[in-house]
This record gives structure tokens, sequence and C-alpha cells, in this order.
């Protein structure tokens, strides 16, 4: 039988069932602290859970920010984690296409991720020139720094991403 999905955003009890998730989807990196940072700051971030048979099986988190100092209000997409139990079953992209959603309904104008274009590029992501990540990327990483206009009110855009200082830590950027 097919189980059903849920997508919703996640609430203080969910704390630990995110980190086990981290810890599954991500063993050998530690993204628990930047996680933890995200999650204390629901006025900036949303974070959405998918869950089936009420367990959580995955997460994904978009940050707003914006360009600079231009008015456009903008997000990143970070992170994004599917349990290894429960990967290649559409879970990750109704998450990202969720998010997606809940930002274009907030009226926020763009969306920036760093990531495996071969995965993003299917959310109609594609490798951004103009904005700049917070710190320069390795030069083999130009293709995973990517984004997509969520309206076509959107201005031609160029500067650097203005994030929370969370993300102001150039390990989280370069690999
Ligand atoms: C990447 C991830 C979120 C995808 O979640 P998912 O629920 O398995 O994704 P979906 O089921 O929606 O999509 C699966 C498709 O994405 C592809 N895919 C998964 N990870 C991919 C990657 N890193 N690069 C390219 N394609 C990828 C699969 O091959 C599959 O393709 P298919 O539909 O043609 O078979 C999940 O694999 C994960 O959590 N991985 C570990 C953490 C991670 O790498 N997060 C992303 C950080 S940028």
């Amino acid at each position: 039988m097919e189980r059903e999905l849920e997508i919703r955003d996640s609430a203080t009890q969910d704390r630990a069932a995110i980190a086990a998730l981290y810890a599954r989807a991500f063993p050998d990196e530690d993204l628990l602290p930047l996680v933890r940072d995200l999650l204390d700051d629901p006025g900036v971030t949303i974070s959405l859970v998918a869950v089936v048979d009420s367990a959580i099986v995955g997460n994904v988190i978009f940050t707003t920010c914006h360009v600079d100092s231009i008015d456009t209000r903008a997000a990143l997409l970070a992170p994004l984690a599917v349990d290894p139990a429960s990967q290649r079953k559409g879970i990750g992209s109704a998450l990202v296409q969720c998010g997606l959603q809940r930002l274009r309904d907030a009226g926020i104008g763009m969306v920036f991720v760093l990531g495996d274009p071969a995965y993003y590029g299917r959310f109609g992501f594609r490798q951004e020139a103009s904005v700049g990540a917070p710190y320069p990327l390795p030069l083999d990483w130009a293709d995973a720094w990517q984004s997509q206009r969520l309206t076509d009110a959107v201005a031609p855009l160029s500067g650097k991403l203005a994030l929370p200082r969370y993300w102001l830590d150039p390990a989280l950027w370069s690999g």
C-alpha cells in the first residue's frame, strides 16, 4: 500500500528527529550546529519536514535574505536532507516544490542554492553568475551556484547574497 506523505512546517518537538535525520543523511558532515541556528531563527527561516507514518523522513530549510542593499526579497535553499532509507521516492522533490510555493506565496522573488545541478536543475534552478555567494566558491563549483526567479517582477540582480551571521562561515562554502 502506498504510504501517505505529509509536508508541514517543523515544530520545536521535531528537533531530535531532525538532528537524527541529518546524522543519517550526512554521515561525513556535521551540519547540526548550522541546522540548530537555522531552527532557532524562525522569523527568518522556513523549515519544512516530510512525514511518513508519523516519522520525519526529510527536511528542507530556506533562509530569507536579500542581495546586498537591493530591496528584492530572496531566499537560500539549504540544507535539504532525506533519510537514506526513504530516498528516491520523490520526498526531496516534494520538499523543494512545497518550499518554492511557500516562497512565492510570501512574495519572495528569487531563490538561490549551492548544490548538484543534475538534481536542482529539475526544479528550474540555473547557474547564477551575477549574484555571488557570500564567499568565493572553488572554481570547479561554478555551476553548483544556482538560482531561479520566482516572479516575473524581479529585475536582473547583481551583487552578493547578504545572509544572517550563521551562514558567514567560509567552511560552509568551500566544500
Ligand atoms: C539529495 C537528496 C535530498 C534527494 O532526495 P530524494 O528524496 O532521494 O530525491 P527525489 O526522490 O525527489 O529525487 C530522486 C532523484 O534525484 C536524483 N538524485 C539524488 N541525489 C542526487 C544528487 N546528489 N545529484 C544528482 N541527482 C541526484 C536521483 O538519482 C533520482 O533521480 P531519478 O528520479 O532520475 O531516479 C537525498 O538524496 C539526500 O538527502 N542526500 C544526502 C544529503 C544531500 O546530498 N543533500 C543535498 C545537499 S545539496
